[in-house]
């Protein structure tokens, strides 16, 4: 990571080996035909970038079976970590990075010469190869980056770069994987896939921008000065009615100042919050009311999954000390975490998506009320679940 990462590509051959991917691209069209898919289709209608034509899912078979033979097309479908557990498996591959900074997965399936053109954009990715074989250009060129509107085709469907001359290219075959940091240019086209389609696999990473960061601190902070208006039993007469006075300026600066935070502890609670909210609102979150007994009961035979839409964190501790104790983060919510047993409890949650009885307990104690009251309330808001109730 210290050489590479958000620096500069790195292909490793082989990642995987012997890398057998959860689904195959028949399946994973399937899934772009389910109700709540993320997923888009492009087609290249004519010879140049600007002929590219997206269309955007969830998709009906009929239009995966009528895509063209003879133009280059691809199907990219996202989320698949959310959608197929075997996919939501995969990211331990990526458990040296924190979960809150990965996107998802995404695959491309495309047939021989089958691409989204070349472009860059802000993701740092990593491409594995899972079936046929994909040629990947790069090119590390200022000229190329994601915000230089001028380099990409106008008032095309898709964005794709005007010209693209690449410094250097890889074939991968299945088990292979590129990483390519934010910005560089990039164009893939699927190669040697007869009678199959090619597919990759993408894992995203979409860093947030810092005026969403400060934009999302600042929205909370204002949030708790709400009612409160600007007041000056301070006001002298005045001689320019055009000006606005010195004082005036010093009072709206306190205003300011008065929403910044007080320490790191004061930040956790915030970024947790905001790094673990998604978007869109959560309306099937139906809280079923259980009892600490029956949720033992049940948990006798079966562990609790996080639910795997949902974003989970936690944070112990901050560099200025401020943090009094351990702090637990939900779909956007905050919860203290005090006993050792409840800070074990969050952190076996949003490490591991997975909870059993034992993970709310520790050595010394082997019932603690924070600790399953937060299991009973993640329960009972359909936070986490049992797999084979959801199976009837
Ligand atoms: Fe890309």
């Amino acid at each position: 990571m210290r050489e590479y990462w958000q620096k500069k590509p790195l292909l490793m051959r082989q990642a995987i080996p012997n890398f057998r991917p959860p689904l195959d691209g028949n399946e994973i069209a399937g899934l772009a035909c389910e109700e709540d898919a993320s997923a888009r289709i492009f087609v290249r209608e004519g010879d140049d970038e600007q002929s590219w034509r997206k269309k955007i899912g969830p998709f009906e078979e009929s239009d995966l079976t009528s895509l063209p033979e003879d133009k280059p097309w691809s199907l990219i479908v996202n989320d698949l970590d959310v959608q197929a557990q075997p996919f939501g498996d995969m990211l331990e591959l990526f458990n040296c990075f924190p979960r809150w900074r990965i996107s998802d997965i995404q695959a491309s399936v495309s047939p021989d010469g089958g691409g989204v053109g070349p472009h860059s954009d802000h993701f740092d990715v990593f491409l594995l190869q899972a079936e046929g074989e994909k040629v990947w250009a790069v090119a590390d060129n200022e000229e190329y980056w994601p915000d230089n509107d001028a380099a990409f085709v106008p008032e095309c469907e898709i964005r794709v770069l005007k010209s693209f001359v690449e410094d250097d290219s890889f074939t991968l075959v299945p088990g292979d994987m590129l990483y390519l940091p934010p910005k560089i240019a990039h164009n893939g086209v699927a190669t040697n896939s007869k009678p199959g389609v090619s597919v990759t696999l993408s894992i995203g990473f979409l860093a947030p921008t810092t005026d969403e960061l400060v934009l999302s601190y600042t929205q909370r902070a204002s949030e708790k000065l709400k009612g409160s208006r600007w007041s000056d039993p301070w006001l002298k007469p005045v001689e320019d009615v055009g000006a606005i006075s010195a004082e005036s300026i010093t009072y709206a600066s306190e205003i300011i100042k008065r929403t910044y935070p007080k320490n790191d502890a004061e930040v956790a609670r915030w970024f947790g919050c905001h790094t673990t909210a998604r978007t869109g609102e959560d309306d099937d979150a139906d809280e079923n009311e259980v009892s600490i007994e029956e949720l033992l009961a049940a948990w006798e035979h079966q562990g609790l999954v996080a639910r795997e839409d949902l974003r989970f964190a936690f944070v112990e501790k901050v560099a200025d000390d401020s943090l009094k104790n351990a702090l637990f983060f939900a779909n956007g919510e905050c919860w203290d975490v005090v006993s050792p047993a409840a800070v074990k409890t969050a952190t076996v949650i949003a490490n591991r998506g997975e909870l059993y009885e034992e993970d709310t307990q520790t050595e010394e104690c082997d019932f603690d009320d924070e600790a399953l009251k937060l299991a009973l309330t993640l329960f009972e808001r359909g936070y986490l679940y049992f797999p084979e109730d959801e199976d009837d």
